[in-house]
C-alpha cells in the first residue's frame, strides 16, 4: 500500500457510495447502498433521507473492508455535483464532518469526470474518448486544451432514464436497463424507431413516446430500443474520435453494464483500428471509489479546498473545471 489515501463520498442521486483508493488506483473498499423508489421516479427528497440513514453504515463497512484505521485516511473527496440538491447537500455533510473530525483536507470531485478519471487509471488508457452513458447523462467526452469537453450529448433525457421510464410503464423494477437487456436478447424483429443524431447530439424522448405506442412483443421492443439508441451513441462516439484523431474510447455509467452496447462498440473500434476499455461494473455505476481517485488525483495536482468552496453545484458542467493534472 502506498503513501497517500482518499476516502470518497458518492451521493449524486440514488446511490450512497463510500471508496477508498490508495495513489496507485488500488480499490481498497468500494460499498454502496442504492435507493429504490417503492414507486415511480427518485424523489430527490426521499433519496437525501437514504442517504442519511445508511451514511454511518457504509462509510464504517469501507473502512472495515479496507482495513484501515482512521489515521491511515490523508484526504476527504465527495460528489460536489451534477446531481439532486438534497442527495448533494447529505453527500457533503457527511464528507465535511470527516474532514473536520480527520483533520484532513477536503476536495469536491465533478461526477462526471470521476467516471472518466477511474476509467483512464483502471484501464490505463491515457487519452480516450469517454461515451458516458448513465441515468441523468449521455455524453461524449474528450480532453482537448486544457478541459475535458463535451463533444456530444443529450438533448434531453439520458438513455439510463429512458430505459427506466420505459420499464416502469411495463411494470418492469428499477432499475429497468438489465431487464430490457434480457428480454433484448430473446428479440428478433428489429422495429423502426425514431433514431435520432443531431450533429453530435442524440435525444432520447420521441423514441421513448415511439416504443410505449409501438404493438409488438416486449422481446422484440426492448431489442429494437437497444439496437436503435446504442447505434446512436457509436454513431457520435465514432465522429468524435475522426474528428479529434484519437483511437480509444473508454465506456462509463451505468448502462455500460449493457454486453450489446459494449460489444457494438467493440465493433465500431475493429472496423476502424482503434481499442475499447470498460472498467469493471462496480466501477461503472455510480460508486465511492470513482470520486476518491479523482480527489486524489486534484489533490496530488495540489489542489485543495476550504469548506466555503465546498458548496454543492447542481449543474456542475464537465467543462467547467480547469484539468490542472494531465
Ligand atoms: P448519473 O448521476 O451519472 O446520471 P445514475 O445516477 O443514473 O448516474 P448509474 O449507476 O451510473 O447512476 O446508472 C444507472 C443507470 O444504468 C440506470 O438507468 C439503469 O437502468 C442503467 N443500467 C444498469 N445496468 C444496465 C444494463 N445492463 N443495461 C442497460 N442499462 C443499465
Ligand atoms: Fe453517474
Amino acid at each position: 500500500m502506498s503513501g497517500k489515501i482518499c476516502l470518497g463520498i458518492e451521493g449524486t442521486a440514488h446511490t450512497f457510495g463510500v471508496g477508498i483508493v490508495d495513489d496507485s488506483a488500488n480499490v481498497l473498499a468500494n460499498e454502496w447502498s442504492m435507493y429504490v423508489p417503492e414507486e415511480g421516479g427518485i424523489h430527490p427528497r426521499e433519496a437525501a433521507n437514504h442517504h442519511t440513514e445508511h451514511a454511518g453504515q457504509i462509510i464504517k463497512q469501507a473502512m472495515e473492508n479496507a482495513n484501515i484505521s482512521r489515521d491511515d485516511i490523508s484526504l476527504i473527496a465527495f460528489s460536489q455535483g451534477p446531481g439532486l440538491g438534497p442527495c448533494l447537500r447529505t453527500a457533503a455533510t457527511a464528507a465535511r464532518a470527516l474532514s473536520l473530525s480527520l483533520n484532513v483536507p477536503i476536495v469536491g470531485v465533478n461526477h462526471c469526470i470521476a467516471h472518466l478519471e477511474i476509467g483512464r487509471a483502471v484501464c490505463d488508457c491515457p487519452d480516450p474518448v469517454l461515451l458516458y452513458v448513465s441515468g441523468g447523462n449521455t455524453q461524449v467526452i474528450s480532453y482537448a486544451n486544457g478541459r475535458y469537453r463535451v463533444f456530444g450529448e443529450t438533448l434531453d433525457i439520458g438513455l439510463g432514464n429512458m430505459l427506466d421510464k420505459y420499464g416502469r410503464e411495463r411494470g418492469m423494477p428499477f432499475p429497468a436497463g438489465p431487464e430490457i437487456e434480457k428480454l433484448a436478447k430473446h428479440g428478433s424483429t428489429l422495429m423502426e424507431l425514431p433514431y435520432s443524431v443531431k450533429g453530435m447530439d442524440v435525444s432520447f424522448s420521441g423514441l421513448l413516446t415511439a416504443a410505449l405506442n409501438q404493438p409488438g412483443t416486449l422481446e422484440d421492443i426492448s431489442y429494437s430500443i437497444q439496437e436503435t439508441a446504442f447505434s446512436m451513441l457509436v454513431e457520435v462516439t465514432e465522429r468524435a474520435m475522426a474528428h479529434l484523431g484519437k483511437a480509444q474510447v473508454l465506456l462509463g455509467g451505468g448502462v455500460v453494464r449493457n454486453k450489446r452496447l459494449v460489444e457494438m462498440v467493440e465493433i465500431m473500434c475493429q472496423e476502424r483500428g482503434a481499442e475499447s476499455f470498460v472498467p469493471p461494473p462496480s466501477l461503472c455505476s455510480d460508486n465511492g471509489a470513482m470520486i476518491a481517485w479523482t480527489g486524489l488525483v486534484m489533490n496530488n495536482a495540489g489542489i485543495s479546498m476550504s469548506l466555503e468552496q465546498t458548496n454543492i453545484n447542481q449543474k456542475f458542467r464537465t467543462d467547467d473545471v480547469e484539468i490542472t493534472w494531465i
